[in-house]
């Protein structure tokens, strides 16, 4: 489609596979099978969640939002429902809103996701772009616990200012699709990748290092990472800096790309799933994205 190489493309991201949604399997979709392994793996009931957040920049619709249509598809009868728009950062920032009303007593069990269908708005035509994206959703459940497991510490900063470092232009109430409208690429994601990838760096490690002391503890009691997957070079520098060991870091970019907020929550699951967290360790997560925004959390899990 583009001139690239697949050399170019794994040396410079890591990345060697993704996952394409096919046409009849949107975002929703996706949403609603992570939604009942989830579901399942906690042992609990769809009548048992009572909140849910959706973190999304890639919907079924533009109204209502995905979370609602989760609702729709698997039947939640006591939740509330609602999306997070953060792009990379959504399933941190869903993670931490559903932290806190839990914290204040508002709701008791959340179910969190990420979910994306990105080849929806990437341009194939941009090499700069479609060689990193792909479609994915993973969702935990989160409840009060009492033996101080749980998340320790959280923390979002964005800077509204990098908004054109990384944005779709058009199909907004700013600039809406009007007749004779030419789908080529202002609605489609624009990115000014090299850019976006030093102040990445600078914040993820900030943002790390900021939750880890928060949470009263220190690089050498984290027992795993989970970054965002964006580019392997940006988690390696992360990390590095951090003084993290390779083999407290969870990498999975190289089977899937960027799935954007879908990314936290399927690295976290694989994580899970292959053994590598026990009861009682520290995971830090950490994500950065359009927004330009960027968080952390610590987890006991
Ligand atoms: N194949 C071949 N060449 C390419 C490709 C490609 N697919 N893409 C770009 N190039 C070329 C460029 O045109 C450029 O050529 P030039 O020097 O002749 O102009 C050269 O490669 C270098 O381009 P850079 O953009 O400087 O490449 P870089 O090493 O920075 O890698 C990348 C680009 C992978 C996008 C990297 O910058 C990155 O990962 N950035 C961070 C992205 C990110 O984290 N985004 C936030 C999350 S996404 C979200 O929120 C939805």
């Amino acid at each position: 489609m583009v001139d690239t190489s697949d050399e170019w493309i794994v040396t410079r991201t890591g990345i060697r596979e993704r996952h394409i949604a096919s046409a009849d399997m949107s975002c929703g979709d996706m949403a609603a099978e992570a939604s009942r392994r989830a579901i399942d793996m906690a042992g609990c009931s769809n009548e048992d969640i009572d909140l849910i957040i959706c973190g999304t920049i890639s919907a079924d619709y533009r109204l209502p939002s995905n979370a609602c249509v989760l609702q729709e598809k698997m039947g939640f009868p006591n939740a509330a429902a609602f999306d997070v728009a953060s792009a990379c950062t959504g399933f941190l920032n869903a993670l931490s809103i559903a932290n806190a009303y839990i914290a204040i007593g508002q709701h008791q069990r959340a179910l969190v996701i990420g979910a994306e269908k990105l080849s929806s708005m990437t341009n194939y035509k941009d090499r700069n772009t479609c060689v990193l994206f792909g479609d994915a959703a993973g969702a935990v459940v989160v409840e009060a616990c009492d033996d101080g497991r749980g998340v320790l510490s959280s923390y979002l900063q964005s800077d509204g200012n990098l908004r054109p470092w990384l944005w779709i232009e058009t199909g907004g109430s700013r600039n809406p699709y009007l007749p004779g409208f030419s789908f080529d690429s202002s609605d489609k994601i624009q990115m000014n990748g090299s850019d976006i990838f030093k102040v990445a760096v600078r914040n993820m490690e900030a943002a790390a290092i900021k939750v880890i002391e928060n949470a009263g503890l220190t690089v050498d009691d984290i027992a795993l990472c989970v970054p965002h997957q964006a580019n392997i070079r940006i988690i390696d520098a992360v990390t590095k800096r951090l003084g993290l060991p390779p083999e407290k870091v969870f990498i999975n970019i190289e089977k899937y790309g960027n799935t954007s907020s879908a990314s936290v929550p399927l690295a976290l699951d694989e994580a899970n799933r292959e053994g590598r967290i026990k009861s009682g360790d520290n995971v830090v997560m950490v994500a950065f994205g359009g927004g330009l925004i960027w968080g952390a959390t610590v987890v006991k899990w």
